[in-house]
């Protein structure tokens, strides 16, 4: 079977699933499974392909007519610029949380600053702070301990992990054993918030693959933002960050969370101009 044949029956098999990039995703699962690049692959149009690499490819066509990601099936996703490996244990890092990081480092020293990321999920916020800011040191809590240990590999993958603590538990509340009452310069989070109504509506490839506790947590936004603001305000100094990815039509409900005892920054926009990275000082 040559190249242009082995894309051909891939694109059949992804189509007729209705996967929506199938000629993408067969070059890209084609290209892994043979080890080159895409474009390598597109300039080899017609060399064979092994049957050692067939079969792996077609066992990867099949896992993605099955609704698998694209990102879980590789093991990886990049975020800012880094490659990140992901698996269905934790959520897959999403361009608009590169806002969250944007939003951040707009507004911290490139000092010996303390940072703290909540649910931190593979950790592409805490290692992608870290790898910005050569003399922060970070605190990264996940409820999840099999997300934890991805994220940890993540950090010494790019260099960072001596200074990034991972800590399985609630919001902030493992950050208490480490640092006292207003010690951090930041707090980053991108925490679940779907709603459980919402969950039916969301992408085949989400709903079904992603965790359910990254995607609506186990207590409702509501609630976990109102948590999380009230536990930023203990842990973090005066004139502390607080920035939080949002979801949509969310932006009024968590803005009136930062009444008393906070300044309101800015809300930032996405890509797709939906209210998204709500920032805030602590006063
Ligand atoms: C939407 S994912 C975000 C992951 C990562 N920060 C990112 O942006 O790609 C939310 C993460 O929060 C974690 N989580 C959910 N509820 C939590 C809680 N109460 N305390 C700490 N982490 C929580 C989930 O396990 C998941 O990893």
């Amino acid at each position: 079977m040559q190249v242009f044949e082995a894309l051909a029956a891939a694109c059949e098999e992804l189509t007729r699933n209705s996967v929506v990039n199938p000629r993408v995703d067969a070059e890209i699962l084609l290209a892994r499974s043979l080890g080159t690049t895409r474009s390598a692959l597109l300039a080899h149009y017609r060399d064979a392909v092994d049957e050692s690499s067939r079969q792996v490819f077609f066992s990867r066509v099949r896992e993605r007519s099955r609704g698998k990601p694209l990102q879980y099936i590789l093991g990886q996703q990049e975020f800012r610029g880094l490659l990140f490996e992901v698996s269905p244990a934790v959520f897959i890092p999403r361009p608009e949380t590169e806002f969250v990081v944007e939003a951040a480092l707009e507004r911290l020293e490139n000092g010996s600053v303390n940072l703290a990321d909540v649910g931190t999920g593979s950790g592409c916020l805490a290692v992608s702070l870290a790898v910005v800011l050569p003399r922060a040191k970070l605190w990264a809590t996940d409820l999840s301990e099999p997300a934890l240990e991805i994220a940890r590999r993540n950090a010494a993958r790019h260099g960072v992990g001596s200074r990034i603590s991972f800590l399985q538990g609630n919001l902030l509340q493992p950050v208490a054993s480490w640092l006292g009452e207003g010690q951090l310069d930041a707090v980053v989070s991108n925490p679940p918030y779907v709603g459980p109504d919402e969950l039916s509506g969301l992408q085949k490839e989400v709903r079904d693959w992603e965790p359910r506790l990254a995607l609506v947590g186990d207590e409702g936004a509501p609630s976990l933002y109102a948590r999380l603001v009230s536990q930023a305000h203990v842990r973090l100094r005066p004139g502390g960050l607080l920035i939080v990815e949002i979801g949509y039509s969310m932006q009024e409900a968590v803005c009136g969370l930062l009444g008393h005892g906070w300044e309101l920054l800015g809300v930032a926009e996405d890509l797709n101009g939906i209210p998204r990275v709500v920032s805030a000082r602590r006063v």
